[in-house]
């Protein structure tokens, strides 16, 4: 009896081994062989770009396409609007540098080869704000006929079936969209690496990265391959690759600009809401762009987008400020060349004759904590996981990834161990536990919704037109940000908030901050500490910026600070350099 047992079961169970085994090789076979479509995909499309350049510069030999891409937008936007400069040299000369570019820094996903066909009917356009100008898009922005992709095998193959309502928009201005840009894998990470694509670094400094997740547009413009992009924002996803690449973003307000198209692995998530948004090499070029998005076309194709057009004259406005100002938030120490960055732009508003006031953000630690982390996890990562289970996980989320698949109940149990001694990691770590039921859900809405309320009564009380506050930086060596969460407090804020801020580059990591490192303990002392200084050791020479902020819809007076920090730095900068 025994005997036969074993006859019929060991064949039968190495059987069943053996099958699963192979339907394991099969399914990874599958991922290799979809990755691999994506990669040839890109390549055919750089082909057959590359072709079309070379056709019309033999057709226009004597149009110099390198000296069209050193262009200020504004005056290249004067050249084409003019007659001297035609917009097929333009996209021409956009498209040939944008594949340098993407050659050195892997800052591409898919090149537009449909933008050469806009050429046929753009002098139709001639009265648009941006008629003739390339533009870059993440990823994630959809156009038609190509994968939103979000760096995760889930969403390849899956074509947009028609044009988000900011490309239209663009299109309908004269603007030619012309290539995608690379992101993190599931977007939630600020490292620009994912299993499809690969990783984009930083134009800086080949050894860091250009952070994300709108990390291929902050590299791709910052290293010459774009003269306007659009990014987008759910916890410094515009403002970190412009900060680590030295270029400007704007993250408005969620819902300024419509979001109809922008694809996400996070949809149904409403503590903190993605916001689109122009990068570019300068604050006038950001308002170019909004002004340009923020016409009748958008409040048409988009009837829940606001319609309020661009406030020229809050823009240009050169009447003194009260402004706002934070060193230390509370939550990360910033660096030495964050805190000097801060300390100088001070300096210059005061000398220019603003009014700068000490503002505290209230209750950074539960904000951070309990608003920001368990609002963007309250389904305790659910969402993102799913995405992520078909295929290989991104080295750079394989931390978070890990972590937030751990059972509930192992995330308590950690918390609990480590609040004694760490307590930023304990609360962070049991907030992506999320929430436990929809009442709960709602509560959380509620903590949120007052603490904005709270937020706007302290700036009604101090009489605030504006704030400026430290950006994180400078960008970090590889495969640190997504052990980093910790340090998103100084951009995640502000969309829990939902108010319109932006970047702009304002000085460099000299060697004397570096050396400052030093003496770098963080507000905690607790591991994410230490991991910080890790990720920026080795900066020397790396952009810093300053953030701007204003209240919920008023972009415009958040570009007029922009802008004028931009000068102010400028003139600093000429000034001591001819001394
Ligand atoms: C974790 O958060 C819950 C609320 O969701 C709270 O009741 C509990 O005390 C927290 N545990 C620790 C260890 O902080
Ligand atoms: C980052 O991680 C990847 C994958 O694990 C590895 O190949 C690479 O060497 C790492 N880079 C650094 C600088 O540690």
């Amino acid at each position: 009896m025994d005997g036969e047992w074993k006859r019929v079961a060991v064949p039968l169970l190495c059987a069943a081994g053996v099958s699963v085994l192979l339907l394991k090789w099969r399914e990874q076979q599958k991922v290799k062989r979809k990755l691999q479509r994506a990669r040839e995909k890109r390549e055919k499309e750089i082909q057959q770009a590359e072709k079309a350049i070379s056709l019309f510069k033999a057709q226009n030999s004597g149009v110099d396409l390198s000296s069209i891409v050193t262009l200020p937008l504004a005056e290249l936007s004067q050249k084409i609007r003019g007659g001297s400069l035609k917009p097929d040299a333009v996209l021409h000369a956009y498209m040939e540098k944008a594949l340098e570019v993407h050659k050195k820094l892997n800052c591409g996903t898919a090149v537009l080869i449909e933008s050469l066909k806009q050429l046929e009917d753009i002098e139709s356009h001639k009265d648009g704000l941006l008629y003739g100008i390339p533009v870059s898009i993440k990823d994630n922005v959809d156009y038609k006929g190509y994968d939103s992709t979000c760096g995760v095998l889930t969403k390849l193959n899956d074509p947009a079936i028609k044009d988000s309502v900011v490309v239209s928009v663009l299109k309908k201005q004269g603007a030619i969209p012309f290539i995608k840009t690379n992101i993190p894998q599931g977007l939630l990470n600020y490292e620009c690496s994912n299993p499809i694509f690969g990783r984009t670094v930083n134009p800086c400094n080949l050894g860091k990265t250009c952070g994300g997740s709108s990390g291929g547009e902050g590299a791709l413009i910052a290293g010459g391959g774009s003269i306007l992009g659009l990014g987008s924002d759910i916890g410094g996803s515009i403002r970190i690759p412009a900060a680590f690449c030295g270029i400007c973003g704007l993250k408005p307000t969620n819902n300024r600009i419509s979001v109809r198209g922008l694809t996400s692995c996070v949809k149904g998530g409403k503590t903190a809401l993605s916001a689109i948004g122009p990068m570019a090499h300068d604050v006038e070029s950001l308002a170019l762009c909004m002004r340009a998005l923020l016409c009748t076309d958008m409040f048409t194709l988009d009837p829940t987008v606001p319609p309020i057009p661009f406030n020229q004259q809050v823009y240009e406005s050169t009447k003194p400020l009260r402004i706002g100002y934070y060193e230390n938030d509370g939550y990360l120490q910033p660096s030495p060349s964050m805190s000097r960055a801060l300390r100088e732009t001070k300096e210059l508003l005061e000398k220019a004759g603003h009014k700068l006031i000490r503002f505290h953000p209230p209750q950074m630690f539960t904000a951070i904590n309990e608003y920001v982390a368990r609002g963007n996890l309250a389904d305790g990562g659910a969402t993102l996981l799913e995405h992520l289970k078909p295929g290989p996980v991104d080295p750079c989320l394989q931390y978070q990834a890990k972590h937030y698949g751990l059972p509930m109940f192992m995330k308590r149990m950690i918390s609990l161990i480590l609040r004694p001694i760490y307590p930023r990691m304990a609360a962070l770590i049991n907030a992506t536990c999320g929430v436990s039921s929809p009442a709960d859900l709602w509560k959380q809405h509620k903590v949120v919704e007052d603490y904005i309320q709270e937020t706007l009564a302290e700036w009604e009380k101090l009489e605030l037109d504006v704030l400026f506050c430290p950006m994180l930086g400078p960008a970090y060596n590889f495969n640190y940000t997504g052990q980093l969460n910790s340090a998103l407090s100084y951009t995640a804020l502000y969309n829990v908030l939902n108010f319109p801020v932006g970047v702009v580059p304002v000085t460099e990591v000299t060697a004397e901050d570096e050396a400052q490192l030093k003496h770098y303990t963080g507000n905690y002392r607790d591991v994410w500490d230490k991991t910080f200084v890790k990720a920026i050791r080795g900066g020397v020479g790396l952009p810093i910026a300053v953030q701007c902020v204003a209240r919920p819809w008023q972009e415009e007076m958040c570009l007029r600070l922009m802008r004028e920090v931009e000068e102010l730095s400028a003139k600093n900068k000429h000034s001591k350099t001819h001394h």
